[in-house]
């Protein structure tokens, strides 16, 4: 049995904290956060071991970075550039009710949360975040960084682009591309493709706005074109 680190303590941190208790299969150690308040207290029975950057302290723990929120669904790529971790750092948590085909692959750092589904030949990159109850079908692709949240279905052969971030309940529908770090809304459906870089919402999906968030700009090298 590894041990492991949650790096962040908000709400996806502590929902894979509780996934990685069901799955029973690495010894959690704790949250890594930035927040000096939360040092020496424990969430949800959890220690809050100190700062991100104790990870370069535990050489022997394996990590999963848990940040990030509709406002700012860049954090994981920052803080993977921050730490500068070796890939065989990361950890894959899967809860032991999602449904994982042997034809799917799932990427370092990514997390799957209780009752997803893949069905046949999807492919995960790496910390993608997938939250409870999306079901991922034949042939999608998501890439690194991405996020889908709880409820989402993807119709066969989705592309979800680097970064992007797809809100709850949406619908993609068969063979649509989601480009780099877009946002869909909650609830909306996706009947085409969607470029890099813009927020659509609705049903069926319109361009809301850019999707301009500070974090975003501040990724220095990030493009938010094909990658
Ligand atoms: C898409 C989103 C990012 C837009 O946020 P925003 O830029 O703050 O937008 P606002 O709330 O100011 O709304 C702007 C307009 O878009 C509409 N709108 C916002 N979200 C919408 C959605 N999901 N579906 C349809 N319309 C939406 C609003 O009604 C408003 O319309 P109006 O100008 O005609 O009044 C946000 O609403 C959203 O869906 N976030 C994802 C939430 C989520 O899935 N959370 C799960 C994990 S915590």
């Amino acid at each position: 049995m590894t041990g492991l680190v949650i790096v962040g303590a908000g709400g996806f941190a502590r929902e894979t904290a509780q996934a990685v208790l069901d799955a029973g299969e690495s010894k959690l150690l704790g949250h890594l956060d930035d927040n000096p308040a939360l040092h020496g207290t424990e969430v949800d029975g959890v220690p809050v071991l100190g700062g991100c950057d104790l990870v370069h302290h535990l050489p022997d723990a394996r990590v999963v970075i848990c940040v990030g929120n509709p406002r700012d669904y860049a954090a994981r790529v920052r803080l993977v550039r921050r730490l500068g971790l070796p890939t065989d750092r990361y950890a894959t948590v899967v809860h032991p009710t999602a449904v994982v085909s042997s034809t799917s692959w799932i990427g370092p750092g990514s997390v799957l949360l209780a009752h997803c589904a893949l069905t046949a030949a999807v492919r995960l990159g790496a910390h993608v975040a997938v939250m409870p109850h999306v079901v991922l079908t034949h042939d999608d692709v998501v890439e690194d960084y991405a996020t889908l949240t709880s409820g989402v279905r993807l119709g066969g052969g989705v592309r979800v682009k680097r970064g992007a971030y797809v809100g709850s309940g949406a619908l993609l529908r068969e063979g649509t591309t989601v480009g780099a770090w877009s946002q869909i809304g909650m609830g909306s459906n996706v009947l085409g493709d969607i470029p890099p870089g813009e927020v659509w919402v609705g049903s069926p999906a319109r361009p809301l706005r850019a999707a301009d968030a500070p974090a975003l700009a501040e990724l220095a090298n990030e493009q938010w074109g094909d990658r």
